[in-house]
């Protein structure tokens, strides 16, 4: 089973919003795929009241030893991908999820303070080794900012491909119980979030990765 963790201490810059969009990206044919939500904020657990459909599985933890025993159930079950949505804190939920991750993405908006509060994550996802990515999130069409932006995010590491835009669909399909790409299939949000799950799985099976819950677990 392979293990994404959403994670940044910033509030509001998209964790939850892509941990939904990239679970459901991740089952075109009703794959088994869950989130795991490490957020008392509920977000994930809201979306799926209004979601009439099994999948993704939602789980909800509180404790951070719970998320490994989530995680080993989930891979039990015959879940093949867990999507962790984190707390805008740096708290040990968040870094356990970190440690258990196969690979880490940092939502980060276009903007110096945006950047700036991502660095405490990328200080932990370093120490723990893990692999990452930084996602350019509700990006405007164009401008220096945007530019700027990509090129910090590139000097302090790896920036997923493709940034992705800001657009109502990611909105109104989180409303709606459904992942972005179920709400306007033909959409430009929906485009760009197949696209990232792709960069996302690339990484995965390039690394080799998925295939360590045991050896995380014992290393935590
Ligand atoms: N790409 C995007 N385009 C438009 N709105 C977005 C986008 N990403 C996130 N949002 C909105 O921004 C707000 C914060 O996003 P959320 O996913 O809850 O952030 P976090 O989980 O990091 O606190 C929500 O209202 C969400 O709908
Ligand atoms: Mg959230």
């Amino acid at each position: 089973m392979y293990v994404l963790a959403l994670v940044t201490q910033k509030g509001g810059s998209g964790k939850s919003t892509l941990a939904v969009g990239i679970a459901v990206a991740a089952m075109p044919n009703g794959e088994r795929v869950a989130i795991v939500e490490a957020d008392s904020q509920g977000t994930i657990s809201k979306w799926k009241e209004r979601r009439g459909h099994p999948y993704p599985r939602v789980v909800r933890v509180c404790d951070p030893a719970e998320i490994e025993s989530a995680l080993v159930s989930l891979e039990a079950e015959g879940i093949w991908l867990t999507v962790i949505d984190t707390a805008a804190t740096s708290n040990a939920l968040a870094m356990r999820a970190i440690a258990m991750a196969d690979i880490c993405l940092i939502p980060v908006r276009p903007s110096p303070a945006d950047i700036e509060a991502a660095i405490p994550t990328l200080i932990a996802i370093r120490r723990l080794n893990r692999r990452f990515g930084f996602v350019l999130n509700q990006t405007p069409p164009r401008g220096c900012r945007l530019s700027e932006a990509a090129t910090s995010l590139n000097s302090l590491g790896v920036l997923a491909f493709p940034y992705v835009g800001q657009r109502n669909d990611h909105q109104d399909a989180l409303g709606a119980g459904l992942g972005v790409t179920e709400f306007a299939q033909e959409g430009r949000a929906s485009e760009e979030v197949h696209e990232l799950w792709r960069w996302v799985l690339k990484e995965l099976v390039e690394g080799s990765l998925g295939r360590g819950l045991q050896a995380k677990k014992a290393a935590c």
